[in-house]
């Protein structure tokens, strides 16, 4: 295998992508972003109190340790095999088995975000430099899709916030936009016209600083694979999953509120804001129930659906006084 290198660390070239090498490999990689412990033959998110007690202190919020470590589920986790095969990724393809069979080329190496807008410090940011701006944790959220669906996902990454502050945003500065890659070359589902691409995504600054609101850039203890958004994409957990924009290449700070890839796709359907909510059904799908990946055997039962996604107690006072229905 001929490998090129980059920074003194060997890549395959993605025409050399074996089902191993299309990552760089686990143990290296949970070394270098400085995650204590990694390969154990556990799984990953056993490990997390080990963990926590790694993040320095302040790496959060004020006042943010306790609501990250009570929103953490206990529930099982979904099988790595699920989670990585049936996917949402439409720039692979609308079917759910698409993205792991059509992004296993993605480049994710050389990889560039662009941090830009209202900020006082616009930057081009390359992954190893993005990774160091904070220490990487497991944390282990419920994932919630608009579909009715659900999964349990240990995700590696830090807080959105850690780069909000290194930005600097200005006193202008209202929304946080996603926008993520959109190169025909490698993504087939570029030539449906489902979406506008790119697909872009928003938060309100305050959902955005929120310590739950997580950039993930691991999931299983290892790096992410293409066809969960590779090399960077978002977790934030008490919104339906579409708002977790995947393989994102900038990030823009902006005064407006911006329309999303959704909203200008089918208005009536997906709003802004996107909160799970189990009152307020989308017009296609009751959100009142849930179904968990993973347990769709012959008496599974449906779950009921938690209000935010079972996260309220975290997240509920940044919508206190907004009629819910309305800011859908
Ligand atoms: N991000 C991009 N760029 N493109 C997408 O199609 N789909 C969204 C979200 N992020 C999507 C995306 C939807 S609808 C969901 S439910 C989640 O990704 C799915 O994430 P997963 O496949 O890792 O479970």
């Amino acid at each position: 295998m001929n490998f090129h290198r980059d920074r003194g660390f060997a890549h395959p070239r993605p025409s050399e992508i074996t089902p191993r090498g299309a990552y760089e490999n686990r143990r290296d990689w949970l070394r270098r972003v400085g995650v204590a412990a990694a390969g154990t033959g556990l799984g990953a998110w056993a490990l997390r109190e080990v963990r926590a007690a790694s993040v320095p202190a302040g790496a959060a919020l004020a006042g943010s340790r306790s609501s990250v470590s009570g929103a953490l589920t206990m529930e099982r986790p979904t099988s790595r095999e699920d989670a990585t095969t049936y996917n949402n990724f439409y720039e692979f393809g609308t079917d759910k088995a698409d993205p792991a069979q059509r992004a296993r080329s993605l480049r994710t190496q050389p990889w560039a975000l662009s941090v830009e807008g209202e900020v006082k410090r616009p930057r081009t940011f390359d992954l190893d430099a993005l990774q160091r701006l904070a220490a990487i944790e497991e944390r282990v959220y419920r994932l919630r899709c608009v579909e009715g669906w659900s999964m349990v996902i240990p995700w590696l990454g830090w807080s959105l916030s850690h780069l909000i502050k290194a930005a600097e945003p200005t006193g202008n500065a209202k929304f946080v936009q996603f926008v993520t890659l959109a190169d025909a070359a490698q993504m087939p589902g570029l030539r449906s016209r489902v979406l506008d691409w790119p697909y872009v995504e928003a938060l309100r600054m305050d959902e955005a600083m929120h310590p739950l609101a997580m950039l993930v850039f691991g999931m299983y203890g290892e790096v992410l694979p293409p066809q969960n958004g590779a090399p960077l994409r978002l977790a934030v957990p008490w919104k339906y999953g579409f708002k977790s924009a995947k393989s994102i290449v900038r990030i823009r700070f902006l005064a407006q509120q911006p329309t999303t890839s959704w909203e200008k796709a089918a208005p009536s359907e997906y709003g802004f804001y996107s909160n799970v909510n189990p009152h307020v059904d989308h017009p296609r799908w009751s959100q009142a129930s849930e179904r968990r990946i993973g347990e769709d055997g012959l008496f599974a039962k449906k779950r009921p659906t938690l209000m935010f996604n079972g996260y309220e107690a975290q997240v509920g006072t940044l919508y206190a006084g907004m009629d819910l229905k309305k800011f859908f």
